[in-house]
């Protein structure tokens, strides 16, 4: 079954707005999970809507171009029955002056019940978030990928793919337990392996991040070593490891799965590559490549792909081991678990209000 706003049982869920993993615990990860699966057993053809957010309005707010997420939370917003306005920032008042903290109150005097916030600065979606709890505001924030901080539905997205890789028939965080997860590429720049350090790390995976030293500083093995920022503890206690390895052919021995991450230009203040055939040469994904790992692995990478730079263009078109559609087409459910769980959060505080009040 479906669940349809009242009947799913969230016990432990208390997050308002969604602004990074790094305050999720293994149960808040099977939270979503579990639902997402449920979601996407949904029937693909005739009546894919449900009602669960109907009379809700969801605004997409995207400061910084997007192809997957946007559309992806725009869709899964629609599949709930919720109401979607989106927001173009090149035909918007943004171009007359008006800030983004003014934009995003523009779209709550709407009656905005989330607002999907994408921006290239860090802590943007959180700002937003404090600025509305500060004015009393019911509206919640998630987080759709702000500068190199984070992207919670990407990294969520990535665990519902490698756990439904790992166990189809169980998808759950256990299913990532001792796996040995490999990311390659640009993990200076990526707000994605950020993400996915939190959530594979808490799901028990041991995390493998290949790189050369300018898109990958040696600090990054201990990313997860300290309680999250707000955290005197962590709230995951037990999680995988994280490692370096340079050369990727060390990283891919034994590699259970291999996530490779675009090389993200726009974010590279200065010149930190000069090279991309010889990046290629180093540290990119082939058929030939991949039989370092000593058996059949999948691929995934989040999106937009260099072709030819990440990944061979015949990599990335081997549907048997890439695995980009698949990430892609899993946005969506998994989405509408984060959408369904944000408004199921938001209406058992106001029954707990009205409550309290009678
Ligand atoms: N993976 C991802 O965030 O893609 P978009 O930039 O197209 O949203």
């Amino acid at each position: 079954m479906v669940p349809r706003g009242e009947g799913y049982s969230m016990s432990g869920w208390n997050h308002r707005h969604i602004l990074d993993l790094a305050s999720f615990s293994r149960e808040d990860y099977a939270s979503v999970l579990e639902l997402a699966e449920r979601f996407r057993a949904l029937p693909v053809t005739g009546a894919r809507k449900i009602p669960a957010l109907q009379g809700r309005l969801v605004a997409t707010l995207f400061f910084e171009p997007s192809t997957r997420t946007r559309s992806s939370f725009e869709l899964a917003a629609k599949r709930l029955s919720a109401d979607v306005m989106s927001f173009s920032p090149s035909s918007s008042s943004l171009s007359k002056g008006e800030s983004v903290l003014d934009t995003a109150r523009t779209y709550v005097a709407m009656g905005a019940d989330v607002l999907v916030v994408r921006h290239r600065s860090t802590a943007v979606p959180q700002q937003l978030a404090e600025d509305l709890e500060r004015a009393g505001e019911r509206t919640v924030v998630l987080n759709g990928g702000d500068g190199l901080h984070s992207h919670p539905s990407q990294g969520l997205l990535d665990l519902l793919t490698l756990a439904r890789h790992f166990s189809p028939q169980h998808p759950m965080p256990e299913a990532l337990q001792g796996k040995r997860v490999v990311i390659v590429g640009d993990i200076l720049h990526s707000r994605v392996a950020r993400s996915n350090l939190w959530a594979l790390t808490a799901c028990g995976a041991d995390v493998v991040l290949c790189g050369p030293p300018s898109l990958l500083p040696d600090a990054f093995e201990a990313f997860v070593d300290a309680p999250p920022p707000g955290f005197s503890v962590d709230p995951v206690p037990v999680r995988g490891r994280i490692t370096i390895e340079r050369r990727l052919e060390k990283a891919l021995d034994g590699a259970d799965a291999v996530m490779t991450l675009r090389l993200q230009k726009e974010r590279m203040g200065q010149q930190l590559l000069t090279d991309l055939d010889r990046y290629h040469r180093d540290f990119g994904l082939s058929h030939q490549r991949l039989l370092l790992c000593g058996k059949a692995v999948p691929v995934l990478h989040p999106g937009p792909v260099n072709r030819g730079v990440e990944m061979t263009g015949e990599l990335l078109d081997d549907l048997k081991i890439c695995l980009v559609e698949e990430q892609v087409r899993n946005g969506v459910p998994t989405r509408m678990a984060l959408l369904y769980l944000m408004a199921a959060a938001e209406s058992a505080a106001e029954s707990s209000l009205v409550s309290s009040s009678s």
